[in-house]
Parts: C-alpha cells; sequence; structure tokens
C-alpha cells in the first residue's frame, strides 16, 4: 500500500537476539519506516518463537522434516511469506541456506548478518558459533559482523555495514561469539533494518 510502513519478516532457527535488538529498536522509536509482520522458524523449539509472542507478532514454525524437499520448502516459505505482505526479508540467525530461485524473488529486499568480517570466515558451513571458533584457531585479532544482501552465493551478497570486534587473549567462541553480538551485530543490524525500510518507503511515496 502507499506509503503504509514497510512489513519486515523476520526468519530464525535459535534464540533471536539479533531478533530482540530489532524489536528493541523498533520500540525505542528508531525505526518508523517498518514493522514486522511475521517471525518464521525452522526450529520448533527457537526461543526467538516466544519473544515474537510477547510483541503479539505472528509466531510462524515451518520445519524441513514436514516438507518433501527443499523445493518444497521453500515453496511454502515463500506462500508463507506472501500471506503475510512480506516486503522484506531479514535473516536473523537462520541456519538454512536458501537457493538462488528463492532469493530472486526478494532481489536487494534480503538481508542477513553474519558474525564475521567478510570475506574471512563465511560461507557453506560458517554458521553460529563455528564461525568463532575457525577465528579462534586461525588466531585471528580482530573479528566483527558483517550486514550483507543475500543472493545465490551463501554469505557473498554486497555488503552494507561491517563492525570489527577485538579477539581477548583467553576468548572461548561462546565469550568471542557474546562481544561480537553486543559490539557489532545488535548494532549494525538493526540500524540495517531501519535503513532499507526507509529507503523502500521514500520509493512508495
Ligand atoms: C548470530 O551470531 C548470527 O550472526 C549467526 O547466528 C547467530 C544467531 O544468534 N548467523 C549466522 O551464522 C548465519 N550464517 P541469534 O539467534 O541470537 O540472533
Amino acid at each position: 500500500m502507499r506509503d503504509s510502513k514497510v512489513r519486515v519478516a523476520v526468519l530464525v532457527s535459535g534464540g533471536g537476539t539479533n531478533l530482540q535488538a530489532i524489536l528493541d529498536y523498533i520500540e525505542a522509536g528508531k525505526m518508523p519506516d517498518g514493522e514486522i509482520c511475521a517471525v518464521v522458524s525452522d526450529n520448533a523449539d527457537a526461543y526467538a518463537l516466544e519473544r515474537a509472542k510477547k510483541h503479539n507478532i505472528p509466531a510462524l514454525t515451518l520445519l524441513r522434516k514436514d516438507c518433501d524437499s527443499k523445493e518444497d520448502y521453500e515453496n511454502k516459505l515463500l506462500a508463507l511469506l506472501r500471506d503475510h505482505g512480506t516486503e522484506v526479508v531479514v535473516l536473523a540467525g537462520f541456519m538454512r541456506i536458501l537457493s538462488g530461485e528463492f532469493v530472486s524473488n526478494f532481489e536487494d529486499r534480503m538481508i542477513n548478518v553474519h558474525p564475521s568480517l567478510i570475506p574471512s570466515f563465511c560461507g557453506k558451513g560458517f554458521y553460529g558459533l563455528h564461525v568463532h571458533e575457525k577465528a579462534l584457531e586461525y588466531g585471528v585479532k580482530v573479528t566483527g559482523a558483517t550486514v550483507h544482501f543475500v543472493n545465490s552465493i551463501p554469505d557473498g551478497g554486497q555488503i552494507i555495514a561491517q563492525k570489527a570486534v577485538r579477539v581477548h587473549k583467553n576468548d572461548t567462541p561462546e565469550t568471542l561469539q557474546r562481544r561480537v553480538m553486543e559490539q557489532a551485530e545488535w548494532k549494525i543490524f538493526p540500524k540495517a533494518v531501519s535503513d532499507l525500510c526507509r529507503k523502500i518507503r521514500k520509493g512508495k511515496k
């Protein structure tokens, strides 16, 4: 609809701290051009679903095991997103690689947060805590987070924002993950979502 807020669907798989950061950003009045229309999880136990419910946001689950194939999964996901009037898709710890065909439905309208400075420690197999394990194994002194558009190459889309975070001497994957979230992801991701909504809404006027 002309001049209505941009409808954002958030795809999740786990704890949903990045979803929470977006919810807090909205609640603080920092996202005037966007609203969350649905949260969709591929994991029924994802705490992210509880976070959505607390905000009266439709919290939906679509399990891979209930679908015949990856194609079937993506068709059902697309139908769910369309049912909720989705204009922008935000991947907030969604642990599933989406096909190029699916992604093409949301060209320049789908963004992801990744817990490293792309092009380091990214691509297939690099997700969640593994990313920080690999960064520590390699011995980097600086890591960080990246927000990028999603295209058909895993973690290969155009970079929108990055923030560097220092690695400490005694870091474990868990302590490093937490610092990257606090100092980078929760800051750059909500802002990137808001900026994208502003740009899209401006185009509607
Ligand atoms: C976040 O660190 C996010 O960057 C990462 O998973 C975590 C999800 O945490 N995503 C990826 O690794 C995607 N390749 P959250 O559920 O608390 O937001």
